[in-house]
C-alpha cells in the first residue's frame, strides 16, 4: 500500500510514521510536510534511509503538488495543522489557511484520483468543555459540536468538510477526535515536554491559574494504535473517539513530573489564565471499545515515567528547540500571579 502522511515530521504525525513502517514493512510512505516551526526532519532520522519513506517538503495548500503526489496512493493520512491554541489566539489566520481549505485541498484530490481512502486526525476540542463539577459527563461520539478557541473552531470546520464529502460524493473516509497527546518528540511549547525539559534545567514552571484544567491524556503511542485501528477496522463515514484514561488536572501533571525529576514543587509558578480556557476534557472511548478493540495498553502514571525517562536521555533532540519555547514560557511568566 502506497500512503500520503500529511504533517509527518510533526509530534503525533512522525510517531505515526515510524509506528506503521515498524508493522507494516512492505508500505511505501510518502510524508508531506511544510516544516513550520513545529515541523523537525529530526524526528524521522532513523528512518530517513529507509527506501519505503520519502520526505516531500510543501504545504497541503498547494493545490498542484497535492494533485501529483496523490496520484497513484491508496490511503491519505491526515495530521497536517497549525495545532497550539495560543498561537491561535494572536495569529489566526494561519489557523484557518492550512486546517480548513489545506484540507479542502486534500479532499478534493483524493476525490479527484480515484475516491482514494482517507483518515482525517481531529481534537475532541470541538466539542468545547466540561464542567469540573460533574466527573461523569464525558465526550462521545454524538455529541454536538461546540468549539471555543479558533484552532478548535478550525478543527471543527475540518471535519465537517471530510463529513461532506462523504455524504456528497461517497469518498471513503473515518475520522478520529482525541484527547490532548503525549510522549518523545513532543515540541516544547506543550505542558509535558515543556515541564519536563524547563525541570531538567532547574527553570520556573509558569501553570495556568490554579492549575485545575482537566485532560484525558493519551500516550502518542496509544493514539498511533487508535488511528491504525481507524484505517484497517473502521467503518466507512465514521468518527471514532479515542482517550488514555489518564484524566488528571494540569497541577497534577506538573507535580507528578517533578516528583519524578526528583525537583523541588516551588518551581512552580502560578500565571494569568489563557483567554478562555476550557476547563475540562474527558472521552467516552466505548465505541472504539466495542467495535475496534482499542484499549490505552499502559496507565498515565507509568507511559508518564517512560516519557520523563525519553526527554531525559534525549536530551540532544530537544536542547535545539528549547530557546524557541523558552520564548512563549517566559510570556507566560511575565503574567505571574502574585
Ligand atoms: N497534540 C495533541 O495533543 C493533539 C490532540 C488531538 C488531535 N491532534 C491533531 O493531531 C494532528 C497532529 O498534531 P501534532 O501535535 O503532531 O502537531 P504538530 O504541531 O507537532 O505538527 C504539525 C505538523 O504539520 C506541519 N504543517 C503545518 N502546516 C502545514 C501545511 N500547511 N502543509 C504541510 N504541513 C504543515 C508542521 O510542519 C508540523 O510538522 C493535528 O491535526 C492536531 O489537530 C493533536
Amino acid at each position: 500500500m502506497k500512503i500520503l502522511v500529511t504533517g509527518g515530521a510533526g509530534f503525533i504525525g512522525s510517531n505515526f510514521i515510524k509506528y506503521w513502517l515498524n508493522k507494516y514493512h512492505k508500505d511505501q510512505i510518502i510524508n508531506l510536510d511544510k516544516l513550520t516551526y513545529a515541523g523537525n526532519l529530526q524526528n524521522l532520522k532513523d528512518i530517513e534511509d529507509n527506501p519505503n519513506y520519502e520526505f516531500v517538503k510543501g504545504d497541503i495548500c498547494d493545490k498542484d503538488l497535492v494533485m501529483k503526489l496523490t496520484k497513484d496512493v491508496d490511503l491519505i493520512v491526515h495530521f497536517a495543522a497549525e495545532s497550539h491554541v495560543d498561537r491561535s489566539i494572536d495569529g489566526p489566520e494561519e489557523f484557518v489557511k492550512t486546517n480548513v481549505e489545506g484540507t479542502l485541498v486534500l479532499l478534493e484530490a483524493a476525490l479527484a484520483n480515484g475516491s482514494i481512502r482517507f483518515h482525517h486526525i481531529s481534537t475532541d476540542e470541538v466539542f468545547g468543555e466540561l464542567p469540573l463539577d460533574d466527573p461523569n459527563a464525558k465526550f462521545h461520539e454524538k455529541m454536538p459540536y461546540a468549539p471555543r478557541s479558533v484552532y478548535s473552531a478550525s478543527k471543527a470546520a475540518s471535519d465537517h468538510l471530510v463529513r461532506a464529502y462523504h455524504a456528497t460524493h461517497k469518498l471513503p473516509v473515518t475520522i478520529s477526535n482525541c484527547s490532548n497527546n503525549y510522549g518523545p518528540y513532543q515540541y516544547p511549547e506543550k505542558l509535558i515536554p515543556l515541564v519536563i525539559t524547563r525541570a531538567i534545567e532547574g527553570q520556573e514552571l509558569p501553570v495556568y491559574g490554579e492549575g485545575n484544567q482537566v485532560r484525558d491524556w493519551i500516550h502518542v503511542e496509544d493514539h498511533c494504535r487508535g488511528i491504525e485501528l481507524c484505517i484497517t477496522k473502521g467503518e466507512l463515514g465514521e468518527t471514532y473517539l479515542f482517550g488514555g484514561n489518564g484524566e488528571k488536572e494540569n497541577i497534577w501533571i506538573v507535580k507528578k513530573i517533578l516528583e519524578l525529576l526528583e525537583k523541588p514543587q516551588d518551581l512552580i509558578v502560578h500565571v494569568g489564565d489563557r483567554k478562555g480556557h476550557d476547563l475540562r476534557y474527558a472521552i467516552d472511548f466505548s465505541k472504539a471499545q466495542k467495535e475496534l478493540g482499542y484499549e490505552p495498553s499502559k496507565s498515565i502514571d507509568q507511559w508518564l515515567k517512560d516519557t520523563v525517562e525519553w526527554y531525559v536521555e534525549n536530551e540532544d533532540w530537544w536542547k535545539p528547540l528549547k530557546k524557541k519555547a523558552d520564548v512563549l514560557a517566559e510570556k507566560y511568566l511575565e503574567k505571574r500571579i502574585k
